[in-house]
């Protein structure tokens, strides 16, 4: 499948997308979205792929925000009736049950901020620079920029970010816990591909459930949140890759995952 505004290649077990439009800082216009769903699906789809790496072509922006020159002239009745941008949410987010990873490098700004937080976790390059500016062109987030912005950072931080629409570099990023770990620009993929590689070396049935885990965290109460935990994990005691992984440490060798 060749994509117009996207690079999808599979490199072993991961999948690794590249947002391709380096002469608008990857804005995210609606091809970028099809193009984002259709490569998300058959990552999801692909059973020799366990973990995926989102990241942006050049060397200045993971995505400066939704294509802003898309949406100047766009009436406002149809921001409504084609729920403009839910898609995201419920076509990449939901839809992906297993785990993927933002590497970010340069401007994540907009919804390039609300798609690196819509993985599971982000790597930073030095001179990545987080914000939600949309204050400015008078608007607000619309891709989860305070949702999941106020989740990650706490209340003052995501008000100062949406009301200032200042940019945070990535030291800020990763105090506030808003960043898993920085590195240099020149190491960012490596970096990034090797802990995808470790996550795709895990046995798969645990990594999708291990995600599920800590995304309930987000949407239930503590008490629930510890019950469904150790359902997942009492489920997980009856799969073939829990008896080969204790078996594997007695032995001291590697496990041979079956996904089962
Ligand atoms: C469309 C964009 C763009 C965007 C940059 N470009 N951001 N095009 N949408 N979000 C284009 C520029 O128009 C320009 O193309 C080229 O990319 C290079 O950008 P420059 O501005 O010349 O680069 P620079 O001076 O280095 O500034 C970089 C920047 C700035 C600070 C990142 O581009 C910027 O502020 N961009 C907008 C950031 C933003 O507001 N994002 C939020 C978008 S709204 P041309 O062809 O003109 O030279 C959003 C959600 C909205 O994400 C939800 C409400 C509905």
């Amino acid at each position: 499948m060749s994509y117009e505004t996207i690079l999808v290649e599979k490199k072993g077990a991961v999948t690794l997308i590249t947002l391709n439009r380096p002469k608008s800082l990857n804005a995210l216009n609606s091809t970028v979205l099809a193009e984002m769903i259709e490569a998300f699906a058959a990552y999801e789809a692909d059973a020799s792929q366990l973990c995926a790496v989102v990241t942006g072509s050049g060397d200045k922006a993971f995505a400066a925000g939704a294509d802003i020159k898309e949406m100047s002239d766009k009436p406002s009745a149809e921001f409504y009736s084609q729920d403009f941008f839910a898609d995201w949410t419920a076509k990449v987010v939901k839809s992906t049950r297993k785990p993927w990873i933002a590497a970010v490098n340069g401007f994540a700004l907009g919804g390039g901020c609300e798609l690196a937080m819509m993985a599971d976790f982000i790597i930073a390059s030095e001179n990545a620079k987080f914000g939600q500016p949309e204050i400015k062109l008078g608007v607000a987030p619309g891709m989860g920029g305070s949702q999941r912005l106020a989740r990650a950072v706490g209340k003052s931080k995501a008000m100062d970010m949406c009301l200032t629409g200042r940019m945070m570099d990535a030291a800020e990023a990763e105090r506030a816990g808003l960043v898993s770990q920085i590195v240099a620009p020149e190491a960012l993929l490596e970096v990034a591909m090797k802990s995808a590689e470790a996550i795709a070396s895990m046995p798969p049935l645990a990594s999708m459930m291990n995600k599920e885990m800590v995304n309930m965290a987000f949407e239930t109460t503590l008490e629930t949140g510890l019950i469904l935990e150790r359902r997942m994990f009492q489920v997980l005691t009856a799969t073939e890759d829990k008896a080969e992984g204790m078996a594997a440490f007695v032995e001291k060798r590697a496990g041979n995952w079956k996904g089962r």
